[in-house]
């Protein structure tokens, strides 16, 4: 298939999380058409089974495909975890996902070449980040940690919130006890939570936010493969999602961190 350079990005997520990743691509690739879907009639992915997690990420490609994008970026990474290769098969563009990204900054960033993971359940017990990381430096040792919680406290809004100070706490105490000097944020909706989660860890670790590293991904890929679009006017943003878009949108808009313009219901 010939992408049309002026064709938009297309970016998923089980959810309202991907919209981090969507704020990061506006900031960087600024002239970029977007299309997001976000399936939030049946978010969490993060604690469902594999098999699950595939058919809907399959469903969701089969859309956006539809849609005519020229690119497809998986920005949840529960669904880049497990479903990484299904998306991959049965897509005819190009296919990022956000977990290669976050693992070759992580690489980067290290030099103690300690570094700690925080996920879904589903994305740590995958060990996608440790193959992602490995791939980039098998020397780097990698502490993962699940933290299921924090979806629904940042969901709640609850970014600084004594419950979510205790949680983070809890969770982060077995990571960092290993020396680490860089802990990847590999679930779309901790970015919301780094300032407090930077407090906790203190200014020797670094935060590897995957959203930003997915948007300088997403900028090579276009220059790669030269599909860049070349209009230089108000780029067009769609959003597509599977439950009444209300909640959506409320909560979106602490996401992306301005008003969220028109969101549509899907009918499958
Ligand atoms: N988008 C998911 C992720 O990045 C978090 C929300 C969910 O569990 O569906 O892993």
């Amino acid at each position: 298939m010939i992408s049309n350079v002026e064709n938009a990005i297309g970016v998923f997520d089980s959810g309202v999380g991907g919209l981090t990743v969507v704020r990061a691509l506006m900031e960087r690739l600024p002239f970029e058409n977007i299309v997001y879907f976000g399936d939030t009639a049946r978010v969490p992915y993060g604690v469902k089974s594999v098999e699950t997690i595939r058919t809907f990420a399959r469903e969701i490609t089969e859309f956006l495909l539809k849609k005519q994008v020229k690119m497809l970026i998986i920005a949840c990474n529960t669904m880049a975890a497990v479903a990484h290769e299904e998306i991959v098969g049965i897509s005819s563009v190009p296919v990022l996902n956000v977990i290669e990204a976050g693992a070759s900054a992580a690489a980067e960033t290290t030099r103690k070449h300690f570094v700690g993971v925080i996920g879904t359940p589903a994305t740590i017990n995958s060990n996608a980040y440790p193959r992602a990381i490995h791939r980039c430096d098998p020397r780097i040792r990698i502490f993962s940690q699940a933290c299921p919680l924090f979806v629904p406290l940042v969901e709640e809004g609850w970014l600084d919130h004594p419950v979510t100070r205790m949680t983070a706490r809890e969770y982060l105490q077995c990571v960092t006890c290993n020396d680490i000097d860089a802990l990847v944020l590999g679930c779309t909706h901790y970015p919301l939570l780094k300032p407090m989660l930077q407090e906790i860890v203190g200014s020797g670790i670094i935060l590897v936010d995957s959203a930003e590293a997915m948007a300088e991904e997403t900028a090579r890929t276009l220059t790669q493969m030269d599909l860049w679009n070349p209009a230089r006017v108000q780029p067009d943003y769609q959003f597509f999602v599977t439950d009444v878009p209300l909640r959506f949108q409320s909560i979106g808009e602490r996401f992306l961190g301005r008003a969220l313009p028109g969101v549509h219901l899907v009918k499958w």
